[in-house]
């Protein structure tokens, strides 16, 4: 990846992936949460992303990802078309992006966070260096929030370290549906040692994808009850992440785990995305925090795969757990082992000639 040739402007990032509490689930206007949301990053899944400007060229967008070109591509020159309305300098140039995904595509981790995400980074950096303005300021990662949130609702929350809330909710003034904001401050050390254990029960493609699971709530019987349950269980969340209640978090994280699939299941049409081996990896987390008395818990996306949460003093005994009973119901015996991480990293300083203010007459 490199960016030396003359007009050739290159950011690169990382961003993780993050796995939502509270979920979204359905949407109103363009890209905007029916409900607020709460997560928190990944560690461990990530993508990698660079973007390098080109005056030449006739191709809007070559998208790479693992290194072969990829159809992809379509969806980001569309994704830019629309972004281009804030950033017009975008018209002015061809796009030569590289991408890179620390986990397998087929894993169940929502790859379209981490990749709008490091692409949103990469946007706005280039724009706010261009234009002089700070890039480590609060107003940066605001933007860079809403510019990922274009791309896919949910990446919004993936530009924060530790746990985001996106969505206007009574418990923030500064919440908003346009982006996330981050929970950085208060939350009590004991969900700094946050695991998640993601058992993969099968890794095939969704049967049913984002856009259109978030149209089932448009028509849904359940929308406004739904809608009313998730602003009581980010309240309720909210607290046990400051007081530290464990059991406060595992009962709010279990219900709107079930609570996502319970609105799939009784949508028109209907989908029931959980598999023989999800309830039984559910039943036996269940059984085990009941005889253990530990702390674990599950959250679930719009697929069959299971994240076990757990905390990091209880480390060793649930890994035993997971080679002991759990691994028998993933598929090939696959798991994934990532905890809460520290958010999203700038690779590198690589704006070779771009103009440090925007006084001077840049190449934009
Ligand atoms: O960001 P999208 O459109 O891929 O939707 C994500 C929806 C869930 O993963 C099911 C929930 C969430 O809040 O991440």
């Amino acid at each position: 990846m490199t960016g030396t040739a003359k007009h050739a402007h290159l950011s690169q990032w990382k961003c993780p992936s993050n796995i939502a509490l509270v979920k979204y689930w359905g949407k109103r206007d363009f890209q905007k949460p029916m409900n607020p949301s709460l997560s928190f990053v990944l560690r461990n899944a990530f993508t990698e992303t660079s973007v390098e400007l080109h005056k030449n060229g006739d191709q809007k967008v070559t998208y790479y990802f693992e290194g072969a070109e990829s159809p992809f591509g379509e969806r980001i020159e569309k994704y830019l078309n629309h972004v281009s309305g804030q950033f017009t300098w975008i018209n002015k140039y061809n796009f030569r992006i590289h991408s890179h995904n620390s986990f397998p595509h087929s894993a169940g981790i929502a790859s379209s966070a981490s990749s709008f995400g490091a692409l949103a980074l990469c946007l706005t950096e280039l724009d706010f260096v261009h234009s002089g303005k700070e890039t480590d300021s609060p107003e940066f990662w605001q933007k860079a929030s809403e510019l990922a949130r274009m791309g896919s609702g949910s990446a919004c929350r993936s530009v924060y370290s530790g746990f985001s809330i996106w969505g206007q909710t009574q418990l923030f003034e500064s919440s908003s549906d346009e982006h996330a904001i981050t929970l950085s401050d208060g939350v009590n050390p004991v969900f700094s040692g946050l695991r998640d254990a993601i058992l993969m029960v099968d890794s095939g493609t969704k049967e049913v994808s984002s856009s259109v699971g978030h149209r089932l709530m448009d028509e849904h019987h359940y929308q406004r009850s739904r809608i009313a349950q998730a602003h009581e269980n980010i309240n309720e969340l909210y607290l046990a992440l400051l007081t530290g209640d464990q059991e406060k978090f595992i009962a709010v994280v279990e219900n709107e785990a079930l609570s996502l699939h319970a609105m799939m299941m009784t949508s028109n049409p209907s989908f029931l995305l959980l598999k023989p081996n999800s309830l039984e990896l559910i039943n036996r987390i269940r059984r085990f925090r009941e005889k253990s008395q530990i702390p674990v818990c599950f959250t679930i996306d719009a697929g069959p795969n299971i994240h076990m949460l757990y905390f990091q003093e209880n480390e060793l005994d649930v890994k035993a757990f997971i080679e002991r009973e759990l691994l028998a119901f993933c598929e090939n015996g696959k798991w994934i082992d990532d905890r809460i991480g520290s958010g999203p990293e700038r690779l590198s300083d690589g704006l070779m000639d771009w103009p440090s203010t925007s006084s001077g007459a840049g190449p934009i």
